[in-house]
């Protein structure tokens, strides 16, 4: 599979997800000088402008600290998930400020584990199904539940959206994972949901209910979640009713990015990777024995 028409996906629907996570890694264009440049012809120059600025687009994603913090977390929890489906999982919560690369990290993440699990257990699940070990689902402004289980549908290309109740939708959403072996839902920008009350406590009991019967390990992100009560373990009325979702949910924050000398160990000094140099007393050697230093994230764990 090449990048073509990566420009045209969206991750809102298996197919879209497919060609996220089959794409190749993208071949940086040879730097050529200012004088080989201009000898180029038109077609020639077009084809290379071309190739640089989808390049530069693309940049990444770049093993920054808070990429590999993240990630070192994300496989110490869905892999002690991997327990029988009769038991409920842990959830996992990114919940940071806006900007520092949440979704960025966690698509990474699952794109890898997505094609861990396909190359351990094969395309196919036992009964013939696509095996499908990432759902995906992002939300848009002001999505009730109902909303949010038609979109868990919508993934699927499941016929069935047009019509139902909610509960009808979280079950048609339970066939499809059950039959796709998800093992992964990723619910990108949970502030989007409707807060009905401010506590939170249908949406804390509906997430409780996928937790308990789908078999998948939920990944929540977004901003101020622990705000909004996703993580409480009482309500305003002093009822622990939260505490079931909220105990089983790892939170997990991320730092920003800062332009301090002690930031600035982190960055790469040497190589096409280059940013600015370390700070005063810093050798590429002691950062390194500190923190991973930023590089392309071309790994396949
Ligand atoms: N590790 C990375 N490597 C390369 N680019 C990155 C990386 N992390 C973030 N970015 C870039 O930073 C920008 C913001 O990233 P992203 O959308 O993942 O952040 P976010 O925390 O999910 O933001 P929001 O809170 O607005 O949803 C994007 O343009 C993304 O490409
Ligand atoms: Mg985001």
């Amino acid at each position: 599979m090449s990048t073509r028409g990566l420009d045209n996906l969206t991750l809102a629907r298996k197919e879209g997800w497919q060609q996220f996570v089959d794409a190749p890694a993208r071949t940086r264009p040879e730097p050529l000088s200012t004088r080989k440049i201009r000898a180029l012809g038109e077609a020639a120059r077009n084809d290379y402008d071309r190739r640089r600025r989808e390049w530069h687009a693309n940049l990444g994603p770049l093993r920054t600290p808070q990429l590999v913090a993240l990630h070192e977390d994300l496989w110490d929890i869905v892999d002690s998930n991997a327990h029988d489906g009769d038991k409920a999982k842990g959830a996992v919560a990114i919940d940071a400020f806006p900007g520092p690369g949440k979704t960025t990290s966690v698509l990474a993440f699952a794109r890898r584990f997505h094609r861990r699990e396909i190359a351990e257990h094969g395309p196919l699940t036992p009964e013939g199904h696509q095996r499908w070990p990432v759902c995906r689902v992002g939300l848009t402004g002001n999505t009730g539940l109902k909303d949010f289980n038609r979109a868990m549908l919508e993934f699927f290309a499941h016929p069935g959206t047009n019509r139902g109740t909610a509960a009808l939708f979280a079950a048609r959403a339970l066939d499809c994972m059950t039959s796709c072996h998800v093992r992964l839902l990723i619910v990108d920008d949970l502030y989007f949901l409707r807060w009905r009350n401010t506590s939170g406590v249908e949406i804390s009991n509906h997430f409780k209910y996928i937790a308990n019967e789908y078999p998948v390990t939920l990944v929540f992100v977004g901003v101020g979640l622990a705000r909004r009560g996703l993580l409480d373990e009482i309500d305003a009325a002093g009822d622990p009713v939260l505490a079931q979702s909220g105990r089983r949910t790892t939170r997990l924050g991320m730092e920003p990015f800062l332009v301090d000398t002690a930031a600035r160990c982190c960055w790469p000094s040497s190589s096409a990777w280059c940013w600015p140099a370390h700070g005063r007393g810093c050798s590429p050697t002691s950062c390194r024995t500190t923190c991973s230093p930023a590089r392309p994230d071309t790994s396949d764990r």
